[in-house]
């Protein structure tokens, strides 16, 4: 998944920040390389670019690109001297950096290439704290989890660095030490991957219909965006019922999405949260948000559940809720709702309540051996700009795909979806096909106990966590 994520992060920012991309030369560059040579319009570009990714790593000026290092020196000596010039105005220093992609360089290794560097005919002053310029020397020797590193690097490249990735906003953002959580809680890197693919910039307004404890919203709010959800647990959003964590077992009274906002002092990027069914029409229909972002419910570790107890039977056309409108307490009913009565529920919605140009990203769960590309909605209102695949087990994955409104909304316009692909909920395929040997040890666990207690019967739908479910 991380290279097709990679590239597609890359466009989108690109096409956010508005910096021309060379499609040709990405197009050309799509190997499985740690390392992407690309044409940028200047060193700024270059650094907004990396400097709002969460998936690169950092980027540089290639002054030097070669196979051997004796071609790199003969290259690097070559340097035109006006391009050395601006590098040594008077009062600069500069300092070298060594970095083996895939291998691990011994300090000896280190000292032996920077005196190979001394061929570079830079006069100024070292400065190895806080210099004017940090010139790197790397080293690819191929994808690190090779068994066996090559020996040899198969390219090495010499640049000026420019700027590092926002990569440690994934760090600050991290699961273990965030105050609200649940067992669904996305993972912070994927749902800034997430932000970065919905285009959100400062001041959009961005919504998650399924918000659980706010993981998207928190990353949308993380890159300025002004944030507002709604999930069908009443219970959850309240911050009640059992904690996830390890030794606790109630979550204490002030645990919620707002608390985790103030935790990262994004307090002012948070709209509201709303207990709703996102299946029910409970916003005005003039309501236009930049971008929808959502993990809509697998039902694997929590309930697809809608308000009603008729078998929900979505039109195309969103118009159509059979919702009795807003849950309240123990007044609602759970009625049976499958995967794609959401998914096609998700689109028909951000097809209505985007903004042209708006971006719509979210998870589709799949079946590995039954997923084809008609799995995945379609909407004369959206092009779908990417699709990638992230494995869960030897026979499921996810899909993160990303549609961008590019025309206005009609009520005529209907979803398109190869719906025999969820005729049921995709727990009971989940845990049906799933090869035993291939799945996780919890879920062959889980398994187990299901098969012993009720070994043939047609599973109901779960209740939402810590609500009873009417009889
Ligand atoms: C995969 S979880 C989302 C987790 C969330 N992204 C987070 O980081 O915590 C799916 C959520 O959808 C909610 N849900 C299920 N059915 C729903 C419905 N009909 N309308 C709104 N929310 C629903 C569940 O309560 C659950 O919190």
């Amino acid at each position: 998944m991380v290279f097709s994520v990679l590239f597609q992060e890359l466009r989108s920012l690109c096409k956010l920040l508005k910096i021309p991309i060379n499609e040709d030369q990405l197009q050309a560059e799509q190997s499985e390389s740690p390392f992407l040579l690309l044409d940028l319009p200047g060193d700024e570009e270059a650094r907004l670019l990396v400097q709002r990714s969460v998936l690169m790593k950092s980027c540089y000026e290639c002054l030097v690109h070669a196979r051997e290092m004796t071609h790199l020196r003969e290259h690097i000596q070559r340097l035109p001297a006006d391009l050395i010039a601006t590098y040594s105005t008077s009062g600069s220093s500069f300092r070298l950096r060594i970095h083996a992609y895939g291998r691990k360089l011994s300090s000896q290794d280190v000292r032996n290439r920077i005196e190979l560097l001394k061929v570079f005919p830079l006069d100024s002053r070292v400065d190895l704290q806080n210099p004017t310029h940090s010139f790197h020397l790397l080293e690819d020797y191929g994808l690190e989890d090779l068994a066996e590193p090559a020996l040899q690097p198969a390219q090495l490249f010499f640049g000026r660095w420019l700027a590092d990735s926002n990569k440690d906003a994934a760090h600050k953002l991290r699961l273990d030490e965030r105050y609200f959580i649940g067992t669904t809680s996305m993972d912070p890197l994927l749902a800034l991957v997430m932000a970065n693919q919905a285009l959100v910039s400062p001041g959009s307004l961005v919504y998650d219909p399924f918000v659980g404890t706010g993981s998207l919203i928190i990353a949308a709010a993380y890159f300025g965006g002004y944030t507002f959800g709604a999930d069908i647990d009443k219970i959850l959003l309240h911050g009640r019922g059992r904690s996830t964590r390890a030794k606790k077992t109630w979550r204490k009274s002030d645990e919620s999405v707002l608390a985790n906002f103030r935790q990262y002092g994004l307090e002012k990027q948070y709209v509201d949260v709303l207990v709703a069914d996102a299946t029910s029409r409970f916003l005005r229909d003039d309501v236009q948000f930049d971008a929808i972002i959502a993990d809509p419910p697998y039902g694997v570790r929590e309930p697809i559940a809608r308000v009603g107890k008729e078998k929900f039977n979505p039109s195309c056309d969103d118009t159509q809720a059979v919702s009795s409108g807003m849950p309240a307490g123990a007044d609602f009913q759970l009625g049976r709702c499958v995967l794609n009565d959401l998914i096609i529920t998700l689109v028909s919605f951000a097809a209505k309540h985007l903004r042209t140009g708006g971006r719509l990203v979210y998870w589709l769960p799949v079946l590995q051996d039954e997923y084809n590309d008609s799995a995945v909605p379609r909407h004369a209102c959206f092009d779908v700009i990417s699709n990638s695949e992230q494995c869960l087990s030897g026979s499921t994955s996810r899909r993160l795909i990303t549609m961008e409104k590019v025309k206005d909304w009609d009520p005529n316009y209907q979803v398109t979806f190869a719906k025999e692909i969820y005729t049921e909920t995709f727990r009971e395929r989940y845990f049906t096909s799933t090869k035993d040997k291939d799945r996780p040890k919890h879920l062959r666990f889980k398994n187990k106990i299901s098969r012993k207690v009720r070994p043939t019967e047609p599973k109901e739908l779960q209740p939402v966590t810590g609500l009873p479910a009417r009889q």
